[in-house]
């Protein structure tokens, strides 16, 4: 029996969907080698994101086609990513350190932002990559209680700040530096200064992606922060009802002025579950994020319930995708980070970290 080609095998992994983006291995330039011997093929892929809790099922895809192909008895397929460093604004440059810097933005407070922040800074962990959150909220850092750590930083230069750890992330938050008992009065500049500085003075530790809890709203302080901070790509939570939209709308504007790609919306506290029967109950309305994703051309990363439990852990210190990381909100919130970078990986790469710099002068 004729055995099969390393091209029928390219040919039939054309024909198989990476479920996180959309389109098949090939075109997300995602297949990294094949090689054939006999009736034994193994296939090599490399995603650009994180996906540890799909690997199986992404195999399982691949095999299904694969082992089909006539003259194949044995199909073994490796699952890898690398993560790549994107660009960001044209008048900035990318952080040492930190491959990529993602915002997460609301258009007002109490919408869920620091919450989304943080389980999805969580589940970028899970799912396999090094990851450290900026609480940028300066008016109401919550990452603290949140992520469960207190305590100071420490600091061996009296300068530079170590990052503090918290349920396997790096963490920087001026709740950390300040007491959360004695309000700060903030004007504009000095807000913008001090979060610069929290951002370059902290030791990051090679992160592939730092996430960033941005305060709420989308007025001068968050428009500023939007320009100074390096940001590879934004993500915009938003409440279903229709003024929540219209401000999240304003988020979509912000970004687009200073150039930052939007990877995609978050509808929280999208219908209600019972804590009691479970019955499900759309409050604030259904199908807001929907309307606006299609609206606005960017992608509905996903929908997290109006959930009782999703407060209790998060403010308890234990976010949902640790304390009950096998629950179908931790399944939502991995869905989202997966998704997340996916999108961030198909945006372009930051070249400048690839190449020298070239001079050229006039002799
Ligand atoms: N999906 C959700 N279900 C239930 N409670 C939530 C949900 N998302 C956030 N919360 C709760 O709502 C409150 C506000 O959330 P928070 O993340 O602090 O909002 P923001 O950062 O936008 O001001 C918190 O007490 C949080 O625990
Ligand atoms: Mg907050
Ligand atoms: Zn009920």
């Amino acid at each position: 029996m004729a055995s099969v080609s390393a091209q029928q095998v390219e040919d039939t992994l054309k024909t198989v969907e990476d479920p996180n983006i959309g389109k098949n291995f090939v075109a997300c330039k995602a297949v990294k080698d094949i090689q054939v011997e006999g009736d034994k093929v193994s296939i090599q892929i490399e995603l650009g994101y994180p996906a540890m809790s799909m690997r199986e099922q992404m195999a399982t895809l691949i095999n299904d086609k694969v082992a089909q192909l006539e003259g194949v008895k044995d199909v073994d397929i490796t699952i890898g990513w690398k993560i790549q460093s994107h660009s960001v604004q044209k008048s900035l440059k990318p952080l040492e350190n930190i491959k990529n810097v993602i915002a997460v933005a609301s258009g007002k407070g109490g919408v869920g932002k620091s919450t989304t922040a943080v389980n999805l800074a969580l589940a970028l962990s899970a799912e396999g990559a090094t990851v450290g959150i900026l609480d940028a909220d300066i008016y109401g850092p919550s990452q603290p209680r949140m992520l469960g750590v207190s305590g100071q930083p420490e600091s061996s230069d009296g300068k530079s700040l170590e990052p503090m750890l918290g349920h396997g992330i790096q963490a920087m938050s001026i709740g950390f530096l300040i007491d959360e008992e004695t309000p700060m009065i903030w004007r504009g500049p000095m807000v913008t200064q001090a979060l610069e500085q929290l951002l370059n003075d902290t030791r990051w530790r090679d992160l592939d992606y730092l996430v960033v809890d941005l305060p709420p709203g989308t007025g001068d302080v968050q428009l500023t922060l939007a320009q100074k901070i390096p940001v590879s790509g934004a993500v915009i939570v938003t409440t279903p009802q229709d003024i929540a939209l219209l401000d999240a709308r304003k988020g979509l504007k912000m970004f687009e002025k200073v150039e930052v790609p939007v990877l995609g919306i978050v509808e929280n506290m999208s219908v209600h579950i019972c804590s009691q029967c479970g019955h499900e109950e759309p409050i604030f309305g259904t199908g807001g994020g929907e309307r606006m994703a299609q609206e606005n051309d960017v992608e509905l990363l996903g929908k997290l319930p109006l959930d009782m439990s999703i407060r209790e852990q998060v403010d308890g210190g234990e976010p949902t995708v640790i304390s009950s990381p096998d629950s179908r909100v931790s399944e939502i919130y991995k869905e989202i980070a997966r998704k997340t970078a996916a999108k961030l990986a198909g945006q372009s790469k930051d070249y400048a970290a690839k190449f020298p710099k070239i001079v050229i002068q006039n002799t």
